[in-house]
């Protein structure tokens, strides 16, 4: 199984992909959580791609689908993947049919969240995630079950993202209407877009995606 999440920033494909893995074993291969790994290794790809993350803009369409082929590469062909993040122009897309098909892959769902934009900033001021396992919560609707520590693995620290900020995040928004929206077409003329209502609560989207998937 092969699926793509697609919605704006704050859309819910971080949250939902960690609930898919945590229930079906798929890998999550999200672009955004790779750089920011990058950015704090201080790789190469890392020094490139800070300044054009801190300003929401969106990094070479080289550098992130050379970073989702090198994580296919490292999966056994039974494991599903989940493309959080990416791709998200037309070259991206095309980039991830040449590296499916070398892997004997195909694409089997591109499911859109579907998410009124005036909730999404509140949703990305909001959030912050563990700093030792990355669990993602929010300040009002995503809470720890004990208050300061993570339910996950128990760490009492956790982290907000450098980007998460209101003026940061009108440019991603702005980015994804120019350049990520557009690719929807050419998914949904193979047939294989669905769309899940984004604004219902966490579990019922989660639950949506689950009816299309299994
Ligand atoms: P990336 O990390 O991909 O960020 P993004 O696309 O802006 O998306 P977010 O991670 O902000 O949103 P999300 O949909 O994952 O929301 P989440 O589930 O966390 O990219 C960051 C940067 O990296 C880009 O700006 C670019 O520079 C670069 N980059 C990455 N990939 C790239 C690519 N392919 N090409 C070029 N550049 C690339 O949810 C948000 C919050 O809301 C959470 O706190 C959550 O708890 C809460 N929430 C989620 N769902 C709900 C719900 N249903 N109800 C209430 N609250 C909810
Ligand atoms: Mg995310």
């Amino acid at each position: 199984m092969n699926i793509i999440l697609l919605g704006p920033p704050g859309a819910g494909k971080g949250t939902q992909s960690q609930r898919l893995v945590a229930r079906y074993g798929m890998r999550q291969l999200s672009t955004g959580d790779m750089l920011r790994a990058a950015v704090k290794a201080q790789t190469p790809v890392g020094l490139q791609a800070k300044a054009v993350m801190d300003a929401g803009e969106l990094v070479s369409d080289e550098i992130v689908s050379a970073l989702i082929s090198a994580e296919l590469e490292s999966m056994s062909d039974e494991m599903g993947a989940i493309f959080d993040g990416y791709p998200r122009t037309a070259e991206q897309a095309h980039a991830l049919d040449a590296i499916l098909d070398q892997h004997g892959r195909s694409l089997d769902h591109v499911i859109e969240l579907d998410v009124n934009v005036d909730a999404l900033v509140e949703r990305i001021t909001g959030r912050y995630s563990c700093a030792n396992c990355g669990k993602g919560y929010h300040d009002v609707f995503e809470q720890p079950r004990q208050p300061g520590i993570c339910d996950k693995c128990g760490s009492t620290e956790f982290k907000r993202r450098p980007d998460d900020n209101e003026a940061t995040v009108r440019t991603r928004m702005a980015e994804y209407r120019a350049k990520t929206a557009p690719i929807l077409p050419i998914y949904e003329k193979r047939g294989i877009v669905r769309r899940v209502d984004g604004m219902e609560d966490i579990d019922e989207v989660t639950a949506a995606i689950a009816r299309i998937i299994v």
